[in-house]
This record gives C-alpha cells, sequence and structure tokens, in this order.
C-alpha cells in the first residue's frame, strides 16, 4: 500500500457516498449490521467508518442504552457520515487510526470494520489493538475485498484505465481494496494478533447500476484512483472517466449494468 492510499479527502468522500456506496458497500454493510446486531452489543466501536454506510444499517438495530463509538482516519469521511445521521444520543464520534485506538482495555463488545483492513500498514497490530479494546469473549467483525478478478467492474476500469495510462497504471484498485483476499493470511494475522477462533465467509453479490456511467464515475472519481489519475495527469480525470466508461458499456452494454462482487466477511473471537 502507498500511503497516498489511504487519504480520503477533497472531493472523494462525497462522490463515495454518492456513487461507491449504492454500488458496491450498501449490501455487506447490510450483512454486517445484521450480524453484529445478532449479539445484542451494548458498546459498539466502528473502525474505518467511512461515511457511515454501516453505521447508518447499524443504529437502529442497536439497543436503546447501547453505545456506539464510530471512528475513521480521516475526518472529511467522518464529517460526511455525521451530516447524514440523525440525531442520536447513543453515538459517539471521534477521529482515530485503527493502528493506535484511543480508548481503554476491555471497552468494547464488538469491533466493527467494513472494507478496512485492507488500509491498515500492520494488521496484525490493528488487530492486536482490537483485541485490546475488546472486553473477554468480545467480537471483531470484519470484511475485505476478495481478489480483483472476484470483482467485475473494478477489474474492467482497472484494465481501462491501464490502455490510457500504459507505462504507469493506477493500480490502487487492485493494490490496496483487493489486495487482502488470501484467507490464510487473514487467519494467520489474526492468531497472531491472539484471537483464537475465525470463522470466514466468502459472500458473492451482485453490483448494479442504471447505465455504465455510474459505476466509471464511482470508481475514477469517488475512490483514491482519481488522485492517482491527477497525478499522472491532471487533465485527464474526465478523458479517463469516460474511457472507463467506454469500456464498461462494450462489455455490459449501455442500459442498466450488473457485475459480481465478492468479499470475505470475518468473525473473530477475542
Ligand atoms: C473503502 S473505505 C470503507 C468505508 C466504510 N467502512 C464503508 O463501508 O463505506 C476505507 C476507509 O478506511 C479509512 N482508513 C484508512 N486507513 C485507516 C486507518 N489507519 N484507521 C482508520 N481508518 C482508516 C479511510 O479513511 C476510509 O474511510
Amino acid at each position: 500500500m502507498l500511503d497516498a492510499d489511504k487519504v480520503f479527502a477533497g472531493s472523494v468522500p462525497e462522490n463515495y457516498d454518492r456513487y461507491m456506496v449504492p454500488l458496491i458497500f450498501e449490501p455487506y454493510a447490510v450483512d454486517l449490521a445484521r450480524r453484529a446486531a445478532s449479539f445484542s452489543p451494548r458498546a459498539v466501536l466502528e473502525t474505518a467508518a467511512g461515511t457511515g454506510a454501516v453505521t447508518r444499517t447499524l443504529a437502529p438495530q442497536l439497543p436503546a442504552d447501547a453505545r456506539y463509538v464510530i471512528t475513521d482516519l480521516n475526518q472529511p469521511m467522518l464529517d460526511y457520515a455525521a451530516s447524514r445521521q440523525p440525531p442520536d444520543s447513543r453515538i459517539e464520534w471521534r477521529q482515530a487510526d485503527a493502528m493506535s485506538l484511543p480508548f481503554d482495555d476491555a471497552s468494547f463488545d464488538i469491533v466493527i470494520c467494513q472494507f478496512g483492513a485492507m488500509f491498515f500498514p500492520d494488521r496484525t497490530a490493528a488487530y492486536r489493538e482490537v483485541k485490546r479494546v475488546l472486553k473477554p469473549t468480545g467480537r471483531f467483525l470484519f470484511n475485505v475485498w476478495d481478489r480483483i478478478e472476484e470483482n467485475v467492474f473494478a477489474h474492467d476500469v482497472t484494465n481501462a484505465l491501464a490502455q490510457i495510462f500504459p507505462d504507469d497504471p493506477p493500480r490502487f484498485l487492485a493494490r490496496t481494496p483487493h489486495g487482502y483476499h488470501d484467507t490464510d493470511l487473514i487467519r494467520r494475522d489474526l492468531a497472531d494478533a491472539g484471537f483464537s477462533d475465525v470463522e470466514i465467509d466468502t459472500k458473492a453479490d451482485q453490483s448494479r447500476a442504471p447505465s455504465p456511467r455510474i459505476p466509471a464515475l464511482a470508481f475514477c472519481q469517488g475512490t483514491v484512483l482519481r488522485t492517482e489519475i491527477e497525478a499522472r495527469d491532471a487533465g485527464k480525470l474526465a478523458a479517463a472517466t469516460d474511457h472507463a466508461e467506454a469500456a464498461l458499456a462494450a462489455r455490459h452494454g449501455n442500459g442498466p449494468v450488473s457485475g459480481k462482487i465478492q468479499a470475505h466477511v470475518i468473525v473473530a473471537t477475542a
């Protein structure tokens, strides 16, 4: 992972929430929130919460006396999440790096993290932090994307951009969001951090959009891919987005499009 891969700022939070969340994050947020709520937790920590895809789904399912602490490394993402959340006295917002959590030992029943682990520079260290703040027998629920070949639109957009920048293809999607899919490695990292019981469920779904323009905009302008494209040629963002759209249209048609998405969902017990 490059240092720039974890900077979600500028126009990314708004485009991320508008295009990316409905495209690929919502179905997994519903799944992760359902799993978390099934434990009836009283104290929940969410890390790498982004613009609040899980938060919006989970908050209504938590008990009235629950404490729900929502964190992210990037304040602009958290600000966006907070702006979309109705007033709720159970919720606390806090900027925090998952690598160094500003919470006491044994504070939470559940730590939840949707599609954040891929961005942590040292996963075992991050998981150790999770274990430290979990109560004994607390649970860590998180998910990570499977390999990019199992995630059709992300793969198509990556291939399309390689045609525009053949000498230095923007590889953010393959490198980081889709770069931590080896379930043996995930199990090893969790075991090294002290988690004894680990269940991994590989879950496929369909990503749908009214036209190929939406996934092109989502990936090229609602993710760190935007920064990568602009770093190569600031004037080429629109052309790169158009090219990705044309490639998606050539493969999936000009009308409503759908493509496979796949992720691993992990429940680890402290
Ligand atoms: C792909 S987004 C997922 C956001 C959200 N969970 C969702 O499902 O839409 C990854 C998030 O990880 C956050 N992030 C990256 N590195 C982080 C770190 N070290 N600690 C906490 N959050 C981090 C980013 O700011 C971003 O919001």
